[in-house]
């Protein structure tokens, strides 16, 4: 078994990759709480040819920041390969293209979503990808455009096999759902029924008991999970405990939730400075006190603060006034 094919044998439940949201210090905190693998936010392969800045931050991966893959979004095959290579050179587990992403900016622009208005150009496209690079080279893609009478998902993905991918991601809706309606997970099914890479079902997998459902459903070795992550990231530990030992876990407890409410606006606040790091952690902050007594109070306390002296002054207060109840 290669390492990579290693990486399914134990039922991997991987954090999804979403821009602005999963970067070095998200993934850590996600893999430390029992993430198996993760993706990097989307690379945009023009800005990462250019050298942008912002391709290069994200292209950084620290020695102990694996196994991670790399996932990188155009619309021009050579260009695309091009920026495999350069990002196999940052040495991830494997360089994943994005074919799923539904924003019209980068969809109608052929990137993204944008591939599966033309399966066939998709697949020459992942080909020579797969020929540029040593590394393993994965697809992430949704069921369809959703203006098809046919889901092209089925045969594609027996293609993309074909040429040479080493693993799929199925976000169980079409572009043009977006988000709406449920993911159907069926999709995931009948894709792993006809192809022996592994399938990773996505979409709407919020709890440790739906992603073990997604896979006794579907027959796919690995599951992946987004937005639950950015509000509840034990969701991993959770649902390692129910696939390795059969295990409902407690939910976090007030400490942990606080700690890592710490711990995270530390880390953007290093990362972007203020106000802008504590801005940017407020979209998570709402998720890790959600259910604790006097979280909706808590909330609006924290969400005026724009320091992190003063997010951690107020945090400080709460727990005090816990102690003392
Ligand atoms: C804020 C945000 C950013 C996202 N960025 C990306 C991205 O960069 N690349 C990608 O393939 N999908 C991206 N996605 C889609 C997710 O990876 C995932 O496929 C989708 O959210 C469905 O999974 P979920 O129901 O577990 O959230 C993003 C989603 C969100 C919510």
């Amino acid at each position: 078994m290669t390492p990579f094919e290693s990486l399914f044998a134990n039922r991997p439940v991987i954090l999804a990759p979403m821009e602005d949201v999963t970067n070095a210090s998200f993934r850590g905190l996600c893999r430390r709480l029992g993430a198996d693998l993760c993706v990097t936010e989307f690379v945009n392969a023009e800005g990462l040819l250019r050298g942008c800045k912002k391709a290069q931050r994200k292209l950084t991966l620290e020695p102990d920041d694996q196994p991670t893959a790399i996932q990188i979004y155009g619309s021009d095959p050579p260009r695309l390969a091009e920026a495999a290579m350069v990002a196999a050179e940052a040495r991830p587990c494997a360089i994943d293209i994005n074919c799923g992403c539904w924003v019209p900016k980068v969809a109608r622009r052929g990137a993204g979503a944008g591939w599966l208005r033309d399966p066939a150009a998709m697949v020459e496209m992942a080909a020579l990808v797969v020929r540029s690079v040593s590394l393993p080279v994965t697809v992430k893609t949704r069921i369809g455009y959703g203006t098809e009478t046919e889901m092209p998902i089925v045969d594609l993905a027996r293609r993309l096999e074909d040429v040479g991918v080493r693993a799929l991601t199925l976000h169980c809706r079409t572009a043009k759902m977006g988000y709406r309606q449920a993911a159907d997970w069926s999709w995931a099914a009948k894709v792993q029924a006809v192809v022996s890479i592994p399938v990773i079902a996505n979409g709407d997998i919020k709890s440790a008991e739906d992603a073990a459902r997604a896979m006794a459903e579907t027959g796919c070795p690995g599951v992946m999970i987004g937005r639950r992550a950015i509000e509840h990231p034990w969701v991993f530990r959770e649902a390692r405990a129910l696939l390795d030992q059969g295990t409902h876990l407690e939910p976090p407890t007030l400490a942990e939730r606080l700690a890592l409410c710490r711990e995270h606006l530390a880390q953007n606040v290093a990362e972007r400075g203020e106000p802008f790091g504590v801005n940017h952690t407020r979209r998570h902050l709402g998720g890790y006190i959600r259910g604790l007594r006097g979280a909706a109070a808590l909330r609006r306390e924290l969400f005026t603060q724009t320091t992190l002296a003063t997010c951690l002054a107020t945090l400080d207060r709460f727990e005090a006034r816990h102690a003392a109840d």
